[in-house]
């Protein structure tokens, strides 16, 4: 067993899949005794990120938040998941350059799949105009250019998107 924590860092579209692929991740490594911990943008935004809205700056600001508690938890021997849209390519890169055994996971979506879904009613609110900046209606979403796994969550199963993370984990050796 590789003792060495890892960042698994889920970006992505509200609605692509983030928080449903990071928690079947999550129950499956705690399965195997893994020490594990998940940073979800909803909650962490009701505490570490109160305040914070979705100017490019506070999206910056939380982002480096994450990174940050991330970076200490994966140094710490502990597999850190981080599910936030986090939707600007060069914050993620400067995460990615501060922090070991960083794995970026692109969950994937097309924009009118993720609007069709509209888990929480968010995208309806957006368009109606009730809702500023937000990503993907009247806010950037920068994909990632070199994921280390992509989830094509219009075209997978949960089990399939979650079964890619784990497996990717098991050949880099992090997990048994
Ligand atoms: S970011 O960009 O990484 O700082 O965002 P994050 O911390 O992940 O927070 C995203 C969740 O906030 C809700 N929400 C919005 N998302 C995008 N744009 C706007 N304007 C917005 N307002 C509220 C939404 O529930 C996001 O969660 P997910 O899980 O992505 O749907
Ligand atoms: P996000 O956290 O990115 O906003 P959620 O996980 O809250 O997204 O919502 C994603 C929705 O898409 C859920 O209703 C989920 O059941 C559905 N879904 C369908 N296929 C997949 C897949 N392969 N992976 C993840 N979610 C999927
Ligand atoms: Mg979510």
């Amino acid at each position: 067993m590789n003792h060495s924590g890892v960042t698994l860092w889920f970006t992505g579209l509200s609605g692509a899949g983030k928080t449903t692929i990071a928690s079947g991740v999550m129950s499956i490594l705690q399965s195997r005794n893994c020490r594990v911990e998940m940073l979800d943008g909803d909650q962490v935004r009701t505490h570490l990120s109160k305040g914070l809205g979705f100017s490019k700056e506070d999206r910056d600001t939380n982002i480096r938040r994450l990174g940050f508690v991330a970076g200490l938890l994966s140094r710490n021997g502990i597999i850190a998941i981080v599910a936030a849209i986090s939707p600007y390519r060069q914050i993620r890169q400067e995460i990615r350059q501060n922090t070991t055994n960083f794995f970026e996971v692109y969950v994937k979506s097309p924009l009118a799949i993720c609007e069709a879904r509209d888990v929480k009613g968010l995208y309806a609110q957006a368009r109606a105009g009730k809702i500023q900046n937000f990503t993907g209606i009247n806010d950037p979403y920068e994909a990632p250019l070199n994921p280390e796994i992509v989830c094509f969550t219009d075209l997978e199963t949960v089990a399939e998107s979650v079964s890619k993370v784990i497996l990717k984990l098991e050949h880099k050796g992090y997990i048994c």
